[in-house]
């Protein structure tokens, strides 16, 4: 009877601390900084350069597909999805925050200020008002990413953009409810998340008595989108490279930069569900995707639709950047260190090996085996076209061009975060980066970190606070033998808790130094090959290469369609016992700018090697490295390089032991 009654007490109060906390939305592990908060410095901040210097930051003046978009008024005929405008916004206002640019905050203020402007009475935004276009809602979102950018860097434009927000998303919840907006061929039934995560920002930070609208919006989205748990669930999860296989689902949800999207599907449907079993499916989907399609270089592939693991099938650059603001999305709602180290390592080295150094040209797929970069035949991409893999203003598709610079503003604008009572900063990112905010009890806080980091193992950091505080810095996973140094005491070995060291702060400056020396190490790929890492750097051998310019844009030459070619022997087997780490740290203590070009970077690994018979398929693409492959000619010791500073390589080495020699 007693235990009976305990029982239902127990029961009940469980059901009232569940009604109590599946009301709201569930908290997030960690909360991101207000954009403006978080600058990069030295070599970070030059890449940022780089890229105002390159194609991004001249879009606006010659890209018929920005300078027009119909968002604006335009009449640029790129009416896929009517996106092109807006992948622009969404990366260039951090970008042009970050960088402290007049121009490019003008662009972007003079974007936003149009859009919202024009907003007609039904609470519509957009290239439809004033026309007879249907309306889909998905173009909608990523605007919506940049616009509360603004608001939160620029606080006095927040209740305009707050409250053109919440005219839209009336008007989104009618028409989910009457079954409209979603009819753009599946589109918008697939990235339905991004408009929950804006709908989130309003309910955390601007609920203005809306939150039933705010979670009955999320609940339609969700309900009338793609089932993403079902997707990334080990039952239907494609194994293999999908062109032959057939998808239980709408295929789009198989596309490689939906799916990149839809990886913060599950945290976001769990801030409302409280349902923790989303979280364990999105760390499973996570894990399958990595695991039957990653890279080396911290990618997945998908030439379209994901691809397998064959070295030579492709990477497009939406789904590089695409995936590392959903690896920094779940970081911040789960903590779990997985996500932040993958994120890191694909920035590191798939985002910047897919644009030429200057980063005026970008390729819309990269390839882990890549020997040559121009029109292929045959096409080794199951979908995409033979021309992919071209350095240019906009092979294959545009979506690039305008999408890729989200990847390194976003990156560098989530390096700190808080813990959710805002008491600590947390370093998530390791880089050159540095913070000025206030926590929690009026403290406020500076931080510096001084590092060559990827290109140097050493991070020195300098906080400045008005109160004690526990700061947080993540340490990879990849570290096995950390040290950390305060303020001139002995070191100490780092002892991470979930992936975080924490540093005890006084009021005042502390300073303090993290030494993360790091093995060489070697990862298993398709037919016996292996790839070769140092920490977040993956290496490679650099193909020296000829440059032939197949064509240059009208108005601006600078954007050109470029064909590299090998012009040495690429077919090597190395042995695995011979690699050596060397480092050459620049006299002048500053990397060259820019620094993702061949021969720049200060590490390089050296293997011993011998050329083998590994033979190419059609004229472009190296067939599958050949297993337990013998020697044609002399061992020799051949240099890789990060993986990012490359453009023709090899990534995925046949394997041979040389110690007999
Ligand atoms: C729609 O077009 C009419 C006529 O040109 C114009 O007066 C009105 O301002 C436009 N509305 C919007 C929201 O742009
Ligand atoms: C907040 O709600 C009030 C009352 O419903 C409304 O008048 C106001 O416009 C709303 N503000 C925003 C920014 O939506
Ligand atoms: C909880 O989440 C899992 C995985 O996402 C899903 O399969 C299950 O249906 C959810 N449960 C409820 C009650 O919605
Ligand atoms: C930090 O930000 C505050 C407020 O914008 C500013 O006054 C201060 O100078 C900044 N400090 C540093 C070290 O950048
Ligand atoms: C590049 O090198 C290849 C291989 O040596 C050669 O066939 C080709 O003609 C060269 N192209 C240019 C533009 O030099
Ligand atoms: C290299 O491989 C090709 C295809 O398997 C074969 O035809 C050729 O004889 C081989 N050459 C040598 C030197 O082994
Ligand atoms: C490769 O370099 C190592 C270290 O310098 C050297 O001992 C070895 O003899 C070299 N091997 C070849 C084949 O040149």
């Amino acid at each position: 009877m007693a235990r009976a009654l305990l029982l239902s007490l127990l029961a009940s109060s469980v059901g009232v601390l569940y009604a109590q906390t599946a009301s709201g939305l569930a908290p997030k592990k960690y909360l991101y900084l207000p954009l403006g908060s978080v600058k990069a410095s030295g070599w970070v901040h030059d890449q940022l350069i780089v890229q105002t210097n390159g194609l991004a930051g001249h879009e606006h003046e010659f890209y018929d597909y920005v300078a027009q978009s119909d968002w604006i008024g335009g009449d640029s005929d790129y009416s896929e999805l009517e996106e092109a405008g807006v992948y622009w916004f969404n990366g260039m206002v951090p970008h042009g925050v970050l960088t402290n640019d007049a121009n490019l905050k003008a662009q972007t203020q003079q974007f936003l200020d149009y859009v919202i402007d024009h907003q007609d009475e039904t609470g519509w935004f957009g290239p439809e008002v004033n026309t007879t276009k249907p309306r889909f809602l998905w173009a909608r979102y990523p605007f919506m990413f940049g616009a509360i950018n603004i608001a939160e860097y620029d606080p006095s434009q927040t209740t305009k953009i707050v409250t053109a927000m919440y005219k839209f998303v009336q008007l989104a919840n009618t028409m989910l409810k009457n079954g409209e907006g979603l009819g753009d061929g599946g589109w918008a039934k697939t990235r339905w998340e991004d408009f929950v995560i804006s709908l989130q920002w309003l309910y955390d930070n601007h609920p203005n008595g809306s939150e039933d609208l705010l979670l009955e919006t999320m609940k339609l989205l969700k309900w009338t989108g793609d089932p993403w748990e079902d997707v990334f669930s080990e039952e239907y999860f494609p194994k293999e490279a999908t062109e032959n296989l057939d998808c239980p689902f709408d295929v789009l949800t198989w596309h490689g930069v939906n799916m990149a999207e839809g990886l913060k599907a599950l945290p976001a449907t769990y801030r409302f569900t409280h349902n923790e079993s989303d979280l364990v499916r999105a760390s499973e989907g996570w894990d399958l995707l990595f695991q039957y399609h990653g890279r080396p270089s911290g990618i997945y592939a998908a030439d379209e639709y994901l691809a397998g693991l064959e070295a030579i099938r492709g990477t497009e650059l939406c789904l590089v950047v695409e995936t590392m603001f959903s690896g920094t999305y779940l970081y911040q709602v789960i903590g779990d260190l997985k996500y932040a180290d993958r994120v890191e390592r694909i920035t590191y080295n798939a985002l910047p090996a897919t644009l030429t150094g200057d980063m005026w040209s970008r390729q819309y797929l990269q390839q882990q085996n890549q020997i040559a970069a121009k029109n292929m035949t045959p096409n080794p991409f199951a979908t995409d076209g033979p021309y992919s893999n071209v350095f240019g203003l906009e092979p294959n598709y545009p979506c690039c061009t305008v999408n890729h610079p989200q990847g390194w503003p976003k990156f560098v604008a989530n390096s700190f975060v808080t813990t959710p009572d805002q008491q600590s900063l947390v370093h998530v990112y390791l880089g050159p980066f540095g913070a000025n905010t206030t926590l929690a009890n009026d403290n406020a806080v500076t931080v510096n970190v001084d590092t060559l980091y990827p290109f140097g193992d050493s991070l020195t950091t300098t906080i400045t606070a008005s109160k004690p505080f526990i700061y947080y810095v993540r340490i990879p996973s990849w570290v096995t033998k950390g040290t950390i140094t305060m303020d001139g005491a002995e070191a100490q070995d780092v002892s991470p808790e979930n992936g975080l060291q924490a540093v005890p702060v006084q009021a005042g400056t502390t300073k303090f130094t993290l030494d993360l020396p790091l093995d060489i190490t070697t990862e298993s790929r398709p037919h016996g090959s292996i790839a070769v890492h140092r920490g977040p750097l993956h290496y490679a051998f650099d193909i020296s290469r000829n440059t032939t310019v197949l064509t240059r844009n009208a108005q601006q030459p600078l954007a050109a369609d470029v064909q590299f070619d090998a012009t040495e022997a690429w077919q090597y087997a190395i042995d695995p016992k011979t690699l050596t780490f060397n480092n050459n740290p620049p006299s002048s203590g500053s990397l060259p700018s820019p620094i993702f070009d061949s021969g720049l970077p200060p590490f390089t690994i050296t293997a011993t090697a011998c050329q083998i018979n590994w033979t190419v398929a059609g004229d472009e693409f190296a067939s599958s490295p050949p297993q337990n492959p013998t020697c044609v000619g002399a061992a020799k010791n051949i240099t890789l390089w990060p993986f990012g500073s490359t453009k023709l390589r090899i990534g995925e080495f046949p394997v041979v032991d040389l110690s007999s020699l």
